[in-house]
């Protein structure tokens, strides 16, 4: 007797819970958005195998937006570069109706790290169409991406890319060498200030206003490759960038900065400062989440990425994130960088695919550090730690 009114009981519960589902549906499930996409890439492999020059980078965007308006929009910074190009950012949101917290990945600041968009986009890609990275990744947070922050750098090192080099300091003077060679390596972009100029470019990462020039004695001649412009400010592409993170202010709760190391097995990741060796506020969360980052994506060797806060190695002012984390205040902002070769063989998939394959690793093992320390990630069992 007591058995059959548990069990008409228990149906009872039942019944309803289910009414209240189908009444009341969670709203992730109608309104996410994640529920009406494709899964189109559950491929291992990387679906952009070439790199992403400017043009393709428009082409992509454009597909995506087409195809998921909903979901991804395209919104291109002003003003535009000298070359008149504008730097694209692509914003990737689950859910229309309400903010998350958001992540900015800004990738290709310098001129050689021609994988950064590739692992942007592919990126972007897998949090779209690969159901292993929505949940958590896309469900749980607004990206913010901008694969390709120095478009003219980018075009002018891939467009050189199969002449003979000579040494970067050569180059810039000798206007009969600059016809058919290319320059060793270029960081900066391709701005003048002269028009009779032969030493041309800024390095946009030492161009922003957080203690710009704090770092060194003498400033770089026009000539070095870590030229910081006549003032801060000066480029194109740091006032572009400089609006669109102000925009975005407060919705930016972690922002990655996707750069290169050009030394074989000497890769980071940094922290601000960059300018001081002073530590910021945060310097211990900084430090445990980088750590946590390193152990998840450990370096295809074996080894694991130095951690630790970016002035260790140099100093290095006006860079963009100390800028956004000493301006916009930004607390999770990090640096990283994997290898990259210089002028890497133009065809040769392997070599992208693993600068690729590390990027979109740690930046995700970031975003896994961040929620397991503020427990984003983890459920309490009778007083034990269960993460997911
Ligand atoms: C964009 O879509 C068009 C038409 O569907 C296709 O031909 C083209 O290859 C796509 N471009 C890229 C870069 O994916
Ligand atoms: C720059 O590009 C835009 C968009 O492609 C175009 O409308 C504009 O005329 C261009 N400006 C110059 C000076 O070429
Ligand atoms: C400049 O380069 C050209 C050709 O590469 C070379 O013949 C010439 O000697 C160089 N000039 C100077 C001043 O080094
Ligand atoms: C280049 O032009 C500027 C003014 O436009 C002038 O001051 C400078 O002396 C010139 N430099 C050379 C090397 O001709
Ligand atoms: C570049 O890579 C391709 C494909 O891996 C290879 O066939 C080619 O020989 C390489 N070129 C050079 C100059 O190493």
């Amino acid at each position: 007797m007591l058995l059959q009114v548990k069990v008409y009981l228990i149906a009872t519960l039942y019944f309803f819970g289910a009414l209240y589902v189908i009444l009341f549906p969670p709203r992730n499930y109608v309104m996410s958005g994640a529920k009406m996409r494709k899964v189109r890439s559950a491929s291992k492999h990387i679906k952009f195998t070439n790199y992403i020059d400017y043009e393709m980078l428009l082409n992509i965007a454009k597909n995506l937006t087409r195809e998921d308006q909903e979901i991804a929009h395209v919104v291109h910074l002003s003003p535009r570069t000298i070359n008149n190009r504008s730097i694209l950012a692509l914003e990737l949101r689950s859910d229309k109706q309400s903010r998350k917290p958001g992540i900015l990945i800004i990738g290709a600041l310098n001129g050689m790290t021609w994988g950064a968009p590739n692992a942007i986009m592919e990126l972007s890609d897998k949090l779209l169409y690969n159901t292993n990275y929505q949940t958590p990744f896309f469900n749980d947070y607004d990206w913010y991406m901008v694969p390709l922050a120095n478009p003219d750098g980018h075009y002018f090192t891939q467009n050189l890319h199969s002449r003979k080099p000579l040494d970067v300091e050569i180059w810039c003077r000798n206007t009969t060498a600059q016809i058919d060679t290319r320059p060793s390596v270029w960081y900066k972009n391709v701005d003048k200030e002269n028009h009779n100029e032969t030493c041309f470019g800024t390095n946009i990462n030492r161009n922003f206003a957080y203690h710009w020039q704090d770092d060194v004695h003498k400033t770089p001649t026009r000539c070095s490759q870590y030229y910081p412009g006549k003032k801060p400010f000066s480029t194109a592409e740091a006032q572009a960038l400089r609006s669109y993170i102000h925009e975005l202010g407060d919705s930016i709760q972690l922002a990655i900065h996707l750069h290169a190391s050009f030394v074989l097995k000497k890769e980071f990741i940094l922290y601000p400062w960059r300018y001081s060796l002073r530590q910021p506020s945060s310097y211990n969360t900084l430090q445990a989440i980088g750590e946590y980052a390193a152990r998840k994506s450990r370096l295809p060797d074996g080894r694991l990425y130095e951690v630790h806060q970016g002035s260790n190695d140099a100093r290095v002012a006006g860079t963009i994130s100390d800028y956004i984390s000493g301006v916009v205040g930004t607390e999770l902002v990090y640096v990283v960088k994997p290898y990259h070769e210089q002028f890497p063989n133009y065809t040769d998939k392997a070599t992208l695919e693993t600068y690729v394959t590390k990027s979109i690793s740690t930046i995700l093992s970031l975003v896994r550090g961040w929620r397991k320390s503020t427990k984003q990630n983890t459920l309490t069992f009778f007083g034990r730690d269960v993460e997911f």
